[in-house]
């Protein structure tokens, strides 16, 4: 099987989707994950740029082992002279310099002749051997370029040293099987073709940029230029967590696969987003949100049988915990009733039907049903799962000159046991508490507090939300004291999950 490079452009051609932009921490922070990722190639920035972007580059540079990194030059002295500077610190270094061959942009923005582009092309590449032995060459708008010219300067760029040759469809203009054709035209009619990897750059503006790639990969390209969540320049370039997982999902067909250590994708592709701001549509392949949810009943009952009848990957390949079923009026019977087991709840089959007849009534009228509307529709008549977990007694000291003091006694499976502890506040000490009573594993992600009634003798309810192994819950707790409130919320939180551990979920 041959290994296709990851050359992930993320900070640098991702980096150029409007709104984007990020701080030079933020780039150390993605080529962390970057690296973890396991891709092959960093392209960190373009240093001539900005001081920002030569920094960035240098800081990867001096920082990230283990990977090559890269730093873009335009086929200029200067731009060659700061890329070479910036990757200097790098274990292993690339520069990647690059110009126009199409005759659009040598007649409009470049106003050069063919053969003033490839002498720049040539003067380019041996200037970049001086600094590095890892060259890359583009040819930008290549696809819209004359291709006897572009194996001219292909084969010349090989010629002068480059060791990578990259084919860009830069505005995105090509389709998958002209794409192809031309990867194999080259193959064909470059004389030296084998002394270079032959690498695709392909923009989104057809929707079509990761399939353009993987049809070069069928045509022997063997490295391809992508981001993650697929960011860049206008509509973006092509995602490089759909093309690992088409290569992951259909080795067969492509006889290719990656170094990509797929279980980080999804981490990756959350924190791309968190530091661009730029948000992943919820249906975007691999990573959206509901690219492993089910709502359709079909779907869902097919799923529970068996998940390959509806899901061509795990979630977990790409670090997603879990799928999910989508509870909404196209969801069956038995998608609600793993819901409800999942929840606590064993129903006999009259308490299903009721329940569920019931719950097709509130799929009308709302648009998201959640756990607590389930658990309002069945708490009435069935029996719950009894709880691991009781309070019994709390007794709290806080105030302007103590140490915010909890004593918590509870009963655990059977057991009566007391703490005290102390903490940042009454609420943290009494969680401090019952965490370490109950030998609690899960992290605290929400805590929100609301008045049920007005008034200083209003009721509070208290809503925490707990994550454990990928799993959610949201325990409730009311009472006229808010620190009680908390405390029950907590222990409910508590006792659903271990109401989820003794019941089997068949991996919703
Ligand atoms: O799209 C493009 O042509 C580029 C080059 C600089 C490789 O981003
Ligand atoms: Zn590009």
């Amino acid at each position: 099987m041959r290994i296709i490079k990851i050359f992930d452009t993320t900070l640098r051609d991702g980096e150029q989707s409007p709104g984007a932009s990020m701080n030079v921490d933020e780039k150390l922070h993605v080529a962390r994950q970057l690296a973890r990722l396991n891709i092959d190639i960093i392209e960190a920035g373009f240093p001539v740029a900005s001081p920002g972007d030569f920094e960035a580059v240098k800081r990867i540079a001096e920082e990230i082992k283990g990977i090559t990194v890269c730093g873009l030059a335009r086929a200029k002295d200067l731009d060659i002279e700061r890329a070479a500077e910036a990757i200097k610190p790098a274990e292993s270094g690339r520069i990647h310099t690059f110009i126009a061959t199409s005759d659009i942009h040598l007649k409009y923005k470049l106003r050069m002749s063919r053969q003033e582009v490839l002498e720049a092309a040539i003067y380019a590449v041996k200037k970049a051997r001086k600094y590095t032995d890892d060259v890359e060459f583009s040819a930008e708008d290549a696809t819209r370029s004359d291709w006897d010219f572009l194996c001219r300067v292909a084969e010349e760029v090989i010629k002068a040293g480059a060791t990578t040759v990259n084919i860009p469809d830069t505005v995105g203009y090509t389709v998958p099987q002209e794409y192809a054709e031309l990867i194999e035209y080259l193959f064909n009619k470059v004389p030296n073709i084998d002394k270079a990897v032959i690498s695709v750059h392909c923009h989104n503006d057809l929707g079509l940029a990761v399939a353009n790639s993987l049809t070069a990969i069928l045509k022997g390209a063997g490295q391809v230029e992508c981001t993650i969540n697929g960011i860049g320049e206008r509509a973006g370039n092509a995602a490089m967590e759909e093309i690992v997982m088409a290569l992951k999902t259909r080795p067969k067909f492509f006889n290719a696969d990656t170094r990509i250590k797929t279980e980080e994708i999804y981490k990756t592709s959350r924190l791309v987003s968190k530091i661009t701001g730029m948000v992943v549509q919820p249906n975007k392949a691999i990573v959206g949100a509901n690219a492993f949810a089910h709502e359709s009943g079909i779907h869902q009952d097919g799923f529970l049988k068996e998940r390959s009848t509806y899901e061509i990957m795990r979630p977990e390949t790409v670090g997603i915990p879990q799928s999910k079923l989508i509870l909404g009026k196209h969801s069956g019977r038995h998608a609600f009733k793993e819901r409800l087991r999942e929840l606590g709840y064993e129903l006999t089959p009259e308490e299903l039907d009721k329940a569920f007849q019931r719950f097709k009534k509130i799929c009308d009228q709302k648009k998201y049903i959640f756990d607590e509307d389930l658990e309002a529709l069945v708490s009435e008549e069935v029996k719950k799962v009894p709880e691991v977990f009781s309070l019994l007694k709390l007794h709290v000291v806080s105030g302007t000159d103590s140490k915010p003091t909890a004593t918590v006694k509870m009963l655990i499976r059977g057991e009566e046991k007391e703490t005290t502890e102390t903490g940042d506040g009454p609420v943290d000490a009494t969680y401090r508490a019952i965490s370490k009573l109950t030998e609690a594993k899960s992290s605290l992600e929400k805590f929100e507090i609301k008045g049920i009634t007005g008034g200083t003798d209003a009721l509070g309810e208290v809503i925490v939300t707990l994550e454990q192994d990928g799993r959610t819950v949201r325990g409730y707790g009311s009472d006229t004291d808010i620190i009680v409130a908390s405390a029950k919320a907590y222990i409910n939180a508590l006792n659903k999950l271990e109401g989820r551990k003794r019941i089997p979920t068949k991996g919703i």
